[in-house]
């Protein structure tokens, strides 16, 4: 056998292979099929038991030299190949800095957060401040201390999602007003809004949604009387509708107030004359407000001997989808762009 006929051949072959591989993965195999265990190069080993004590050395230290050199080859081969990866990629992926660049939209708040930012900023300017209550709420607070006892029929106007006998989402932000009567002690008087989610069982449709939004408001004090609800009201319906706006109170029914009343404005599309929005009245329902029910005050800590108080609640869509003729409750929900970017001044 001539042995070194044998490695030249291997190596032509070699380099033959490794000149049609373009791909870094194929060395792999490469190196397998020419250094390998079953490579044509350890099996020459083999013969190493054929041949004379003198000339085994030679032999081994020609195969080793030749495993060397393959191994070279190999190496070579891929750095030649990374190389050129590189260069393909940084080829591709060559960035033209005289492109212009990508347009960012400018996000902006929500239409209903923007609502709730004007009345906040409103009732900040009147010395009102801002508080928050827990969305998963207790059946006392949400009901019972409201003067919505188990049985209560009006109760029904607020089908709820219970999470246990006695926990729930919270239908409206009227316990707000329990927490914070309870918090300031019976004795400070109180003055907030709260903002925030409330929850009904309803099935939704282009007036209804599981979920929406809700303002309330409680003013406490030993001299509060209806005139300033009237007042406060009066102020908010023209901050939101227009400064001509007026309003009207009509008897109503709240378990937690006594008395009651709904609150109209004076349609702000026909100015009072009539048209299809006010459905010719002239008026729109904004909102239910009323005097603080004795009960709700007691079961808070205060004496109502001593305090009156006055409450509104009113819904953040209702007033929205009025101010900017929205007809479906559904587009504050569902983020189409569309609608989102029509609300940016
Ligand atoms: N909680 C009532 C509701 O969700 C709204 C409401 C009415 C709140 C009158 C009040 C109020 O504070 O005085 O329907």
């Amino acid at each position: 056998m001539d042995l070194k006929n044998t490695l030249a051949e291997l190596e032509s072959k070699l380099t033959e292979a490794l000149k049609q591989t373009e791909k870094l993965e194929k060395l792999q195999d490469i190196k397998a099929e020419y250094l390998g265990k079953k490579a044509e190069l350890s099996l020459l080993m083999r013969h190493m038991k054929d041949l004379s004590a003198e000339e085994r050395p030679v032999f081994g230290q020609t195969i080793n030299a030749a495993k060397a050199r393959f191994t070279e080859l190999i190496e070579l081969r891929r750095e030649a190949l990374e190389a050129q990866q590189l260069e393909a990629r940084l080829h591709a992926e060559k960035i033209d800095v005289t492109l212009p660049g990508p347009n960012f939209r400018l996000g902006r708040p929500h239409v209903l957060n923007r609502i709730i930012m004007e009345i906040e900023d409103l009732f900040i300017g009147m010395g009102y401040t801002i508080k928050e209550g827990p969305e998963i709420e207790s059946d006392e607070y949400n009901f019972e201390k409201l003067n919505l006892p188990k049985d209560h029929p009006a109760r029904d106007m607020q089908d709820s999602f219970f999470i246990t006998e006695d926990r729930l989402l919270r239908t409206h932000t009227s316990p707000v007003q329990v927490r914070t009567m309870l918090e300031q002690g019976g004795s400070q008087p109180v003055k907030i809004i709260c903002p925030g989610k409330v929850y009904r069982r309803d099935e939704d449709d282009a007036t209804h949604s599981h979920q929406f939004m809700q303002i309330e408001g409680l003013v406490v004090d030993t001299d509060t009387t209806m005139a300033d609800l009237k007042g406060t009201l009066l102020t908010v319906a023209r901050a939101m509708f227009g400064e001509h706006r007026n309003i009207r109170l009509r008897p109503s029914y709240f378990p937690f107030t006594e008395p009651s009343v709904e609150v109209d404005v004076t349609c702000f599309k026909c100015n009072g004359n009539g048209c299809g929005m006010c459905k010719h009245t002239g008026y729109i329902e904004i909102l239910g407000a009323g005097m603080v029910n004795d009960f709700v005050l007691s079961a808070s800590g205060y004496d109502p001997s001593i305090y009156q108080g006055f409450a509104f609640g009113m819904g953040v869509e209702r007033i929205a989808m009025l101010k900017y003729g929205i007809d479906d409750i559904r587009h504050f929900y569902t983020n189409d762009i569309r609608f989102l970017k029509q609300f940016s001044t």
